[in-house]
């Protein structure tokens, strides 16, 4: 007879011990090894094998018939898209995003759109207490949508309440951290009681055919508090961005189970509540004058969408020999440091005895690898104190090897840069075929385009 071997398994990380321990070996949490039944062999298991007893599954075909799932628009027209169409029905949403940053107003704002729209809406706080949410809905112009509100964390109590006669078509959960399981114990924010009260508005809501909306507070490393898992057991991901100084917000997918991930929904917070902004490119340039050194004008793509950014770069000079500072705001530091080793490399220019700041205007945060030119733009002009001409945009890759490399989509942010009155572009030699309303300069490597910029040849 097989001997019965007892394992541990974590429930924030997943990882196997052979014993307890009070803290998880691989991911550091406390309290969560519980002990795994699956793994125990019964005797009668081990005289049968598995190929039958069980009920036959329907095999289908691939290209089987489907039906699209329904979407339901929140009224949004940024939040549809950075869904991708709308809520799904029975799905499972989660947003993330730093507190304050404006989670609450959007999900208010959309509960209040899709109620006024006629659809059943439950909006339950947690946080907050009813009148405090009926205030700000009051406050944002809000306060006679018919959203059915309450302030619970109880998520039998929810559901109890819920499952009296028609289901909302959406649930929003604001926050998942307050939510609260009787099954199991723990305080709530516990990591379990996160994972409990999030598994069973889920079944909740795959049962009942409501799209549920889970508010997420993330920590400071940047991930969801609460378990990875609770990534892993929703549709769909959105995270909320942005700089509380600044105004805008971007609404962000990292996740879609039906529908694409690079779409994003930019918005700007007004005392009005958060107001879409449908052209974000006039949102990041800052006030430009003629004749400024170490700026330039970036078409960046998101999704596909461009949205045009400023880049600023200052080089001071050392008399001394002190290790020079590099420091950049939106953009990857080590990026940074290739164009700079690029530049010393390949193109001749010495930026050792200079410190480097770059920053990208607005608070927006540059992920687009086609920036490297117009960083490496707005660094050679900053060196050289020469001007990037006022009515340029600059895009292209830069490899180790000193090449421009051509860059997807380089119609669409010539078309955008076009829409915004630039009548330039600097852009690798393979994008200077294309057909544009801007005058085009080519260039094959990034020593020609120094040449270019310090006026030579
Ligand atoms: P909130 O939605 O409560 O953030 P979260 O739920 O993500 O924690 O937003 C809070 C911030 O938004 C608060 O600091 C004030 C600001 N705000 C406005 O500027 N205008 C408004 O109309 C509202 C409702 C909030
Ligand atoms: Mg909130």
């Amino acid at each position: 007879m097989a001997k019965t071997q007892k394992r541990y398994v974590c429930q924030a990380c997943g990882s196997v011990a052979s014993r307890w321990q009070g803290q998880c070996a691989d991911c550091s949490e406390w309290n969560t090894l519980l002990e795994d039944a699956g793994g125990a062999v019964t005797p009668f298991r081990a005289k049968h094998d598995l190929q039958s007893g069980g009920r036959s599954v329907e095999l289908v075909a691939l290209d089987a018939e489907v039906e699209l799932p329904a979407r339901m628009p929140s009224g949004i027209a940024e939040f549809d898209r950075a869904l991708g169409g709308g809520f799904v029905e029975g799905s499972a949403t989660l947003i993330g995003g730093d507190p304050g940053i404006g989670k609450s107003t959007l999900l208010l704002q959309a509960a209040a759109r899709m109620a006024l729209a006629g659809q059943s809406v439950a909006y339950i706080s947690g946080e907050e207490a009813a009148d405090q949410v009926r205030l700000r809905a009051r406050r944002l112009g809000l306060g006679t949508a018919p959203v059915m509100l309450a302030a619970a964390t109880s998520t039998r109590d929810i559901l109890t309440t819920l499952s009296q006669g028609k289901p909302p078509v959406m649930l929003v959960i604001d926050s998942i951290q307050t939510m609260h399981s009787d099954l199991i114990e723990g305080a709530p924010g516990t990591v379990s009681q996160v994972r409990a009260s999030a598994q069973e508005l889920i079944r909740f809501a795959k049962q009942r055919g409501t799209a549920v909306v889970l508010v997420g507070h993330v920590t400071k490393d940047g991930s969801i508090a609460g378990p990875r898992v609770l990534e892993h057991m929703v549709d769909t991901v959105l995270a909320f961005e942005g700089e509380r100084s600044h105004q805008y917000r971007i609404l962000r997918a990292v996740k879609n189970r039906f529908g694409g991930t690079d779409e994003i929904g930019v918005f700007a917070m007004q005392a009005e509540g958060l107001a879409e902004v449908a052209n974000p490119s006039a949102l990041f340039l800052t006030q430009r004058d003629e004749g400024v050194t170490g700026t330039t004008v970036f078409p960046a793509l998101e999704g596909t969408r461009p949205v045009l950014v400023e880049i600023q770069a200052l080089v001071v000079r050392l008399a001394s020999g002190a290790t020079p500072r590099r420091a950049v705001v939106g953009w990857d530091s080590g990026r940074l440091a290739m164009i700079l080793a690029v530049l010393e490399a390949r193109c001749g220019l010495s930026f050792s005895s200079c410190e480097v700041y770059l920053n990208v205007a607005g608070g927006y945060r540059v992920q687009d690898p086609a920036a490297d030119l117009a960083v490496a733009a707005a660094l050679v002009s900053a060196l050289s104190e020469r001007p990037v001409p006022i009515d340029a945009v600059a895009f292209g890759e830069v490899a180790l090897s000193g090449e421009v490399r051509p860059v997807a989509h380089g119609a669409l942010r010539l078309k955008e840069a076009g829409k915004l009155g630039f009548e330039r572009a600097l852009v690798p030699a393979a994008v200077a075929s294309e057909k544009s309303a801007l005058r085009l300069a080519g260039f094959r490597t990034l020593a020609q385009f120094v040449d270019h910029m310090m006026g030579r040849g």
